[in-house]
């Protein structure tokens, strides 16, 4: 902490139009494109100037993205850390030149940076509870046993270390649930197609994957085909996001469920902002709710899907 370093979360005035910044981490899945075209709507409806930017997988570009966000003095920077650590340089920059950020969908390393203190609030799901929610599912289907590949999103990142310990929690009290593999496919289809043909190969006997999200069991659907098994029924497959891709899988048979993690953050966003401009008090955590999807609901559900 250098000298002159304000202690106190910076302020945000009261204005009738702001300029303000979304920094992105990557855009290479349907997921992430819904969460920015939900920013985008929502600061087009306000009337906002959105700087907008997209760091294609990397931290480093994700901090130098802030950095530029604040040069151009935006009045607030909404963020979606890409990974825990990293970005914490550029959280404390934008609170040292007095700019006020808002964590969406991912957060960081709380031992680094507070809400309230650091960043105004972190805006997203229980990616815990989504661990164990598809634990749940999955003991279920199985009837408490399985031989299970996990196949991780990225490495670092908020929602890859809470649904690997929301899984691996809930499953500390079924011992015929058993992780044979565990390994990272970066939140991707392609990665987890990769990675999900690798580790079929090396566990022959697998019979579930958990995908920490839609994208990398797509990836995982195409691996078990590839191997000549049937996904849903030699391998049982639960995810997290409820893509339209994903409800599509569960209709035909090949994905079993999915928890929903909700990528529609623009009304919720900057309403958040527009209550820390009147000076209301905003929570360490503001919640986003999630449903559940399976065979039970995926037909009408589809119709809403990204
Ligand atoms: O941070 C939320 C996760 O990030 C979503 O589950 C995933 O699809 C995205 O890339």
């Amino acid at each position: 902490v250098g000298a002159g370093f304000a202690a106190e979360l910076p302020k945000l005035e009261q204005k009738a139009k702001y300029k303000v910044g979304f920094a992105q981490t990557e855009s290479n899945n349907p997921w992430r494109i819904a969460q920015t075209e939900s920013m985008k709507a929502e600061a087009e409806k306000l009337g906002y100037q959105l700087v907008y930017t997209d760091a294609a997988g990397s931290a480093a570009k994700q901090v130098a993205d802030v950095n530029s966000m604040i040069a151009q003095k935006v009045d607030l920077i909404f963020l979606a850390p890409r990974e825990e650590k990293p970005l914490i340089p550029a959280v404390m920059a934008a609170k040292k030149a007095g700019i006020p950020v808002i964590l969406l969908d991912r957060n960081v390393d709380q031992k680094l940076a507070q809400a309230g203190k650091d960043y105004v609030t972190f805006i997203g799901s229980d990616f815990v509870d989504e661990g164990r929610r598809a634990a749940e599912w999955l003991i279920g289907a199985t009837n408490g046993k399985a031989k299970i590949i996990q196949l991780e999103g990225t490495t670092g990142s908020s929602p890859a270390n809470d649904r690997r310990k929301g899984f691996e929690e809930a499953l500390k009290s079924h011992p015929g649930m058993e992780i044979v593999a565990s390994q990272s496919g970066d939140f991707a289809r392609d990665k987890g197609r990769q990675v999900a043909e690798t580790l079929l190969q090396a566990h022959p006997d697998a019979t579930a994957i958990y995908a920490h999200n839609d994208e990398m069991a797509m990836g995982a659907i195409a691996a078990i085909e590839a191997a000549g098994k049937v996904p849903g029924k030699d391998i049982v497959l639960v995810s997290i996001d409820g893509t339209r891709d994903a409800l599509q899988a569960i209709i035909d048979g090949k994905l079993g469920a999915t928890v929903e993690c909700n990528p529609r953050f623009g009304p919720k966003a900057f309403a958040t902002m527009a209550a820390y401009a009147k000076g209301e008090k905003i929570p360490a955590w503001v919640k986003n709710d999630d449903k559940f999807f399976d065979a039970s609901n995926a037909r009408e559900e589809i119709a809403n899907a990204y």
